[in-house]
């Protein structure tokens, strides 16, 4: 047989696979998220997403160092309290288990450290929602002040970068203006823009103790079956001050991820969520699937649509087990 064209000779051996491939893993592009908690004193792991931990926050430098020494200096961090009310009272003040970490971390690291922060008040009101009640509604307009305040505070602590990720109208704008008018020019905004609905938080909820007491979030995140609206939010997001436009979950938004790379003059983030994370683990664990070739499959996935960085949970064991180096 006689054929011009055959694919396979590209395939042969890894050495060849290795210099056609068309991308590489880059543990450089992504940031791993935590999640400090102002109670314990231990670290617990997340019973739905083994390998992942909730860390008092009196001990987090020392845990953190050996994942700082293993490579990794870009970090999402989320809190986690005990005292929650109508107001989010604890999401802005001094005391709060983040803003503890940020000082402390930047104390020790500076700039060696990239520190991003999630800005959203479901981990600090009483009802478990993102936004302030008002009646029976999730109130935008006050919500955004609360916001603007508690972006501040993790700034003032010394935030490199912050994630507001409530989906409220507004928020990044209103969030800019405050963080220019306190003279902060250089704080990265990276924005939660199509942040879905999704089922996919689930095991985040567990972490981060943050489930909605009544209802669900989709007056306030978007429907899983809009496309065309990700791009009326990356329009405004873009307008009102982000820096980095993220899509939320990512592997059931690799469309969207495409959009926005086509789209957006700026960086586009991906988020592989917490339920994607245990996906991974529990099929693992049941099925004995390979999970260096799982993990790698998604995460080449997520970059192959175009995102140009990646919060994932993976990041620890992908460094720890040289996943990424070959
Ligand atoms: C807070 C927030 C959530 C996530 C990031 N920020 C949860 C939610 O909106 O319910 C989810 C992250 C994940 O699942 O890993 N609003
Ligand atoms: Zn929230």
């Amino acid at each position: 047989m006689e054929l011009i064209n055959r694919p396979r000779r590209l395939r042969r051996n890894g050495i060849i696979r290795d210099l056609v491939a068309e991308l590489r893993v880059n543990p450089k592009k992504m940031i791993m998220p935590y999640f400090v908690s102002e109670k314990g004193t231990n670290r617990i792991e997340i019973g739905s997403m083994p390998g992942i931990y909730r860390d008092p926050e009196d001990q987090f430098l020392e845990l953190f160092k050996t994942d700082f020494d293993l490579g990794i200096n870009k970090i999402m961090l989320f809190g986690v309290v005990s005292t929650k009310d109508d107001k989010a009272s604890l999401a802005d003040n001094p005391s709060n288990p983040v803003m503890r970490a940020i000082e402390q971390l930047k104390n020790e690291y500076g700039d060696r450290l990239f520190v991003a922060t999630d800005i959203c008040l479901c981990e600090y009101t009483d009802s478990g929602h993102c936004g302030l009640i008002k009646g029976d509604r999730i109130d935008n307009d006050s919500t955004l002040e609360r916001l603007a305040e508690m972006a501040l505070a993790h700034v003032r602590a010394g935030a490199d970068c912050i994630g507001p990720s409530d989906m409220m109208d507004g928020r990044i704008g209103m969030i800019r203006e405050t963080l220019e008018e306190a003279d902060f020019k250089d704080t990265i905004i990276m924005a939660y823009t199509a942040k879905y609905a999704s089922s996919y938080y689930g095991p985040f909820r567990d972490a981060a103790e943050s489930y909605p007491q009544f209802g669900d979030r989709k007056s306030y995140q978007m429907d899983f079956r809009n496309r065309r609206e990700a791009l009326k939010e990356l329009q405004l997001d873009l307008e009102e001050g982000a820096d980095i436009v993220m899509v939320k979950p990512a592997l059931a938004y690799l469309d969207v991820i495409r959009d926005f790379r086509e789209q957006s003059p700026e960086p586009v983030a991906a988020y592989n969520v917490s339920g994607e994370y245990s996906m991974v683990k529990l099929m693992v664990r049941e099925t004995l699937a390979p999970e260096k070739e799982l993990v790698m499959e998604n995460l080449s996935a997520i970059f192959r649509a175009g995102a140009d960085l990646i919060l994932t949970y993976h990041l620890r064991d992908i460094l720890k087990n040289r996943w990424a180096d070959e």
